[in-house]
């Protein structure tokens, strides 16, 4: 039932700040990850994890890319991710005790299970799995599971299962870098820092109107480009799916350091650049290159915090978002471009959770 909203994907939208809750729930207290909440054998599988091999499809592919900056910068652990379509079909060097982890919402998409049953074969160290969806065939195959609590998902452009694979993933960041020396005093200062992401949600949603005024803006264009640096990459990735897929507006990602080795050439008038842009470290070489694409007179649209300091001009419309920790920034940073593609896609009158050619889950291949 849709309640008071137009669409799945607008509730599914809205139902963050609470489903976020429900997948820490039990799972962290107020300062620490509690790993036998991951599984009676989790320390032991986690021991001596040495590389992870993450393996997704879509979106949930986009969470485990940003898992992967979590993963070697908190875990210090090499970590290669993959979609499970390239995977399944080519060799691959195994490395000495690989955790294979796979990340789906459905847990019945039929290349990642592929990929999974023949990495089981090829002999990793023990199988992970993130999913949404209790007793789907990826629950039972692996051996350590941990589910995510966003309930049904009806919309197809996945929301809700996106925010809570981060929230399972940066739970399970914490537990494998606890074996790997992160200190007591980073893991509550990131636990803590994860307490306040659905709150930062909240606000985010209440940007709602702006972000919906913005939208006009892209009624009318055919391309955009999204930009962002280190683990608001795959951000900016996810964001430019949900626009293709529920707008038919061709969206393109690209890290913002490759704009000059390409990509470039494309930004005139007709080519809107969003880019997603906290306070962190990078944010300062983000802004040079907004100059690149201003001087171009392309048309910005810069998510931000007030704290990096990016005024709006002409052709530069900012939203400033709360301020957040650099490690929790990739969950709070996706909710305003799910935002701008379901009111772009309202606009262009699409079927915002029925899109054209695409099936919720894709258990063929
Ligand atoms: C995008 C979307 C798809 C799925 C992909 C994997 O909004 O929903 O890209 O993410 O088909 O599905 P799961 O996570 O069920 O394996």
């Amino acid at each position: 039932d849709k309640g008071e909203y137009r669409h799945y994907m607008l509730k599914e939208i809205h139902e963050q700040p609470r489903v976020i809750k429900a997948t820490m729930e039990g799972r962290v207290t107020a300062s620490r990850v509690l790993e036998q909440a991951l599984g009676t054998e989790a320390g032991d599988l986690l021991k001596d994890v040495r590389h992870v091999q993450i393996i997704a499809c879509g979106t949930s592919y986009h969470a485990g890319m940003v898992a992967r900056y979590w993963i070697e910068d908190l875990a210090d652990i090499p970590c290669s991710v993959e979609v499970a379509s390239e995977f399944r079909y080519r060799k691959h060097v195994i490395q000495q005790d690989t955790l294979f982890l796979c990340i789906s919402q459905s847990g019945e998409t039929a290349d990642t299970l592929a990929a999974l049953r023949q990495a089981k074969k090829a002999g990793f160290r023990a199988a992970l799995a993130i999913c949404n969806v209790p007793g789907s065939s990826l629950v039972r195959e692996s051996d350590l599971v941990i589910m995510t609590q966003a309930g049904p998902e009806i919309g197809v452009a996945s929301t809700k299962a996106f925010t809570t694979q981060l929230v399972a993933l940066l739970i399970f960041t914490l537990a494998l870098a606890r074996k790997n020396g992160l200190s007591e005093e980073r893991e509550t200062e990131i636990v803590q820092a994860l307490h306040l992401v659905p709150g930062q949600v909240n606000d985010v949603l209440a940007l709602e109107g702006e972000i919906a005024e913005i939208s006009k803006r892209f009624m009318d264009k055919n391309h955009s480009l999204f930009l962002g640096r280190g683990s608001q990459f795959p951000v900016a990735m996810e964001g430019a799916l949900k626009l293709k897929e529920i707008s038919y507006i061709h969206a393109e990602a690209y890290p913002a350091g490759e704009l000059k080795h390409g990509p470039l050439a494309l930004v005139d008038s007709e080519m809107p650049v969003i880019t997603v842009a906290p306070n962190n470290s990078m944010a300062e070489k983000l802004k040079s290159n907004l100059e690149e694409v201003r001087a171009r007179g392309g048309e910005l649209f810069v998510f931000a915090d007030s704290s990096a300091n990016i005024k709006p001009e002409e052709n530069i419309h900012v939203v400033q978002l709360p301020e957040v920790h650099e490690i929790t920034a990739p969950i709070v940073y996706t909710v305003p471009l799910q935002l701008l593609s379901y009111h772009v896609a309202v606009l262009k009158g699409t079927d915002v959770d029925q899109p054209r050619n695409l099936a919720k889950s894709v258990t063929v291949e």
